[in-house]
């Protein structure tokens, strides 16, 4: 058993977000929408160990399974986290994280001046430019964001 393992309990049944980057657990939790004011059992450490990277974060989520959009969501903070699906102990199922080449309705533009921003009926679109740094041009004024500007808005 492994210095994380005695750290970080099994868990019997839920999705581990595993293998993301030191420091980024936190932003994978926001970007997934949790509060921790849900009735449910989540364990989130930071910067462990790890041989993959230096240090990684690992988050817990019991009694829950995450559907793919959420999977693809972690993708903008977390693009190299692996979902494990656990179910009676035993890991079920694993994904890797994909972003999607175009990312509709989950960030805003930061351009005030965007059509995106104006108050009309209009979901943001951004197209994926690069992935590691992440660079995104918004599809209404062409403007570019910075992994920074979606991790500021979260
Ligand atoms: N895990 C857990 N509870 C379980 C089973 C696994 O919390 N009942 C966690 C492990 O601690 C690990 C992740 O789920 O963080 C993936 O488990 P496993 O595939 O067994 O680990 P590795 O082989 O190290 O995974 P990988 O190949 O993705 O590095
Ligand atoms: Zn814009």
């Amino acid at each position: 058993m492994s210095e994380i393992d005695l750290r970080v309990s099994k868990i019997k049944d839920g999705t581990v977000i595993d293998h993301i980057r030191g420091g980024y657990a936190l932003d994978v939790i926001k970007i997934l929408g949790i509060t921790g004011k849900e009735k449910r059992v989540m364990t989130i450490t930071i910067n462990v160990p790890s041989k993959r990277f230096k240090v990684k974060d690992i988050v817990k989520i019991e009694d829950r399974a995450l559907n793919s959009q959420e999977v693809n969501r972690i993708a903008l903070v977390a693009p190299h986290a692996s979902i494990n699906i656990i179910h009676n102990y035993k890991v079920e199922k694993k994904l890797e994280v994909v972003l999607p080449k175009v990312i509709e309705g989950i960030i805003k533009c930061v351009n005030p001046c965007c059509i995106s921003n104006s108050g009309e009926p209009v979901i943001s679109r951004f197209y994926v430019k690069n992935e590691e740094p992440l660079l995104l041009k918004c599809h209404y004024c062409s403007i570019t964001l910075e992994q920074a500007d979606v991790l500021h808005q979260l």
